[in-house]
């Protein structure tokens, strides 16, 4: 096991790709372009060296400027960090992909990206809406083409050399094992809601099983309630080992073998999410134990939907992401009893 000192090093070899995966991730989902770059740098300076990104975000630009002034800075050489971006539900088409995806490497000013991701495993009707809808405001899917097809022209950007490996996201583990059955490359990614109130422990066997690394987005659950950060097994744990609330659940889930994403515009959060120490035995043992609520935040793996519709930006409407929760903000009702 990683000592204290250690674990938010760490760095999970990709078994299906090439290189490895820090696994402390940072998470670009933040609509304002200026806090996107800010929040970036402030993530390279205090010690990330992950950065997830979405071409459905629309501010990949962004990420890219935080990234080159850190490279001209000397704060990092390339082959320091990982960064993945991801392939949006309108573009599965085959034909769409491989300019979808220099298109997000053009944005992101990279020669090459270390992981890229299907964002869901929904197709929308190909084009540039990203959020196509008919007359009902209904969305319109794309029965045109197969998660397959898509995956097939994933692989082939992988033999072109300028994408060191390939994933899924938002995918139910039924969907997985299509995709695994079916590929000439497996996935050397899938990111997935998960936290102690969503641990996915079959996905996780299963990923163990063929190598596939699990990456957690909304490692804090979103920030929504019911509050991970206010559960009385992770505080308790956090006064115990004299951390926040927030590190004991990201040391979790480094600790038990995933990757994690989190996200935040404050330096003060983004520097303690990057500084967690290694939990004693006893502590992993309690929150896989001792924990019983069961929520999932984010209900974008039964649609493809995202939360809300890019649009101006309020500063009010400064966090909720752009392809966070489509229902509203009062999410109890997700709460269910563990199975
Ligand atoms: N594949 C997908 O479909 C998908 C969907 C959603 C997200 N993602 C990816 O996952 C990343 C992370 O998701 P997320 O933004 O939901 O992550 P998250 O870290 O679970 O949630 C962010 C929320 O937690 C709060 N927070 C952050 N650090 C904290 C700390 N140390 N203590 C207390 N609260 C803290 C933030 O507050 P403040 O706002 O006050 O800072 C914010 O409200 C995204 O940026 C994106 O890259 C992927």
């Amino acid at each position: 096991m990683a000592t204290s000192d250690t674990l938010r090093y760490t760095r999970i070899p990709l078994t299906n790709g090439s290189g490895a995966i820090p696994a402390v991730g940072f998470g670009t989902l933040i609509p304002d372009p200026l806090a996107t770059k800010q929040a970036t740098k402030t993530a390279l300076e205090v010690g990330f060296r992950h950065l997830d990104c979405a071409e459905r975000h629309r501010n990949e630009e962004a990420v890219g400027d935080a990234i080159q002034e850190a490279l001209k800075a000397g704060m990092i050489r390339r082959e320091d960090i990982f960064v993945t971006t991801k392939l949006w539900n309108t573009n599965h088409r085959p034909e769409r992909v491989k300019p979808a995806f220099d298109a997000s490497r053009r944005r992101l000013q990279l020669d090459y990206l270390d992981c890229y991701l299907i964002h869901t495993p929904f197709a929308f009707r190909p084009g540039d809406e990203q959020d196509p809808r008919d007359e009902l405001g209904q969305v319109i899917y794309d029965n045109g083409v197969t998660l397959v097809e898509t995956w097939r022209a994933l692989e082939r950007l992988v033999d072109d050399g300028q994408c060191k490996a390939i994933g899924l996201s938002d995918v139910s583990l039924e969907k997985l094992r299509e995709v695994v059955a079916a590929a000439r490359i497996t996935p050397a990614v899938v990111q997935v809601e998960s936290h102690p109130y969503l641990p996915e422990w079959d996905l996780l066997d299963f990923c163990r099983e063929h190598g596939i690394v699990l990456l957690a987005f909304a490692a804090l659950g979103h920030g929504l309630n019911p509050r991970l950060v206010d559960d009385p097994v992770i505080t308790s744990i956090a006064q115990r080992v004299h951390k926040t609330p927030a590190q004991v659940a990201l040391a979790w889930a480094v600790q038990r073998g995933t990757a994690f994403l989190s996200t935040s515009t404050r330096r003060s959060y983004i520097q303690q999410n990057f500084e967690i120490s290694a939990l004693p035995e006893d502590a992993m043992r309690e929150i896989r134990e001792g924990i019983t609520t069961n929520v999932r935040f984010n209900p974008v793996v039964g649609t493809g939907v995202p939360g809300l519709i890019p649009g101006p930006v309020e500063p009010r409407m400064a966090r909720p992401p752009l392809d966070a929760p489509t229902v509203p903000r009062k999410l109890d009702g997700y709460q269910r009893g563990r199975k």
